[in-house]
């Protein structure tokens, strides 16, 4: 089962920044998860989880509605500016894989492929270098239109359907979107989901897996990754079972 750092090492990091994936990566995480939004006034894509920018920055205000200038001042709480995606890359160099969560909302399917082509023009430029191919740069969402939306445009791009809660249908529609994996919540885990995905030929990675009885149950009912606050001691604690 892989251990993915939730946002980096964030149960004891700064979560989305540097500091977290580079201790992520310190941890013998497998691979690292971030979210990011895109800032529509300048086409850039930003590392931060909440739509206000209030909590993990000496800021205010939603992130979207902020000036570019205003954004490049912000600073984290561990006195750094917001990663940028290629920033947040860069830095992870290849050490890990690498899960792009993109927070988004609900709109048109023109708004949403054009985001999507900006998201996949970005991307094929981290591809170009080398350093990561398509097929490991996972890109998850909540939004499925958004997912399918970027599949139409890449195809050999991996997605991950995001569920916050668990319909008996989920794994038909991911299957649908040709993902690569459904990432629902471990408050509505059970052995039947990740079964019927297994039999689909989807992965099943678990968000946030933190309390060593979830760690258990999901390594007993072959879950294929989980998202973790704590990379180290998750490691450590899978040696155990
Ligand atoms: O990608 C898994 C997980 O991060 C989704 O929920 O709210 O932590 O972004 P959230
Ligand atoms: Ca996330």
């Amino acid at each position: 089962m892989l251990v993915i750092a939730h946002r980096g090492a964030s149960g004891e990091y700064p979560e989305n920044t540097k500091i977290a994936f580079e201790q992520a990566i310190a941890q013998q995480a497998d691979g690292i998860e971030l979210d990011i939004q895109f800032h529509t006034e300048t086409g850039t894509w930003w590392l931060m989880h909440d739509l206000y920018v209030d909590k993990t920055t000496n800021g205010q205000g939603q992130l979207q509605t902020l000036p570019h200038a205003q954004l490049a001042m912000l600073r984290t709480n561990d006195n750094q500016p917001i990663l940028q995606l290629a920033q947040a890359l860069k830095v992870i160099n290849g050490a890990c894989s690498v899960n792009i969560e993109v927070k988004i909302a609900n709109g048109n399917a023109n708004e949403l492929a054009q985001i999507a082509k900006h998201l996949i023009d970005e991307l094929h430029l981290v591809v170009k270098q080398g350093i990561y191919d398509w097929p490991h740069l996972l890109i998850s969402s909540f939004n499925h239109g958004f997912l399918a939306a970027l599949k139409q445009q890449q195809q050999t791009l991996a997605i991950g359907a995001l569920i916050a809660h668990c319909p008996y249908e989920l794994a038909a529609s991911a299957q649908l979107l040709n993902a690569k994996s459904i990432n629902p919540s471990i408050d509505c885990l059970n052995k039947e989901l990740v079964d019927d995905a297994h039999q689909r030929g989807l992965a099943v990675w678990v968000y946030t897996v933190d309390r060593p009885q979830d760690i258990a149950f999901c390594a007993e009912i072959g879950v294929d990754a989980i998202f973790t606050n704590y990379p180290a001691r998750t490691q450590q604690y899978l040696q155990t079972l």
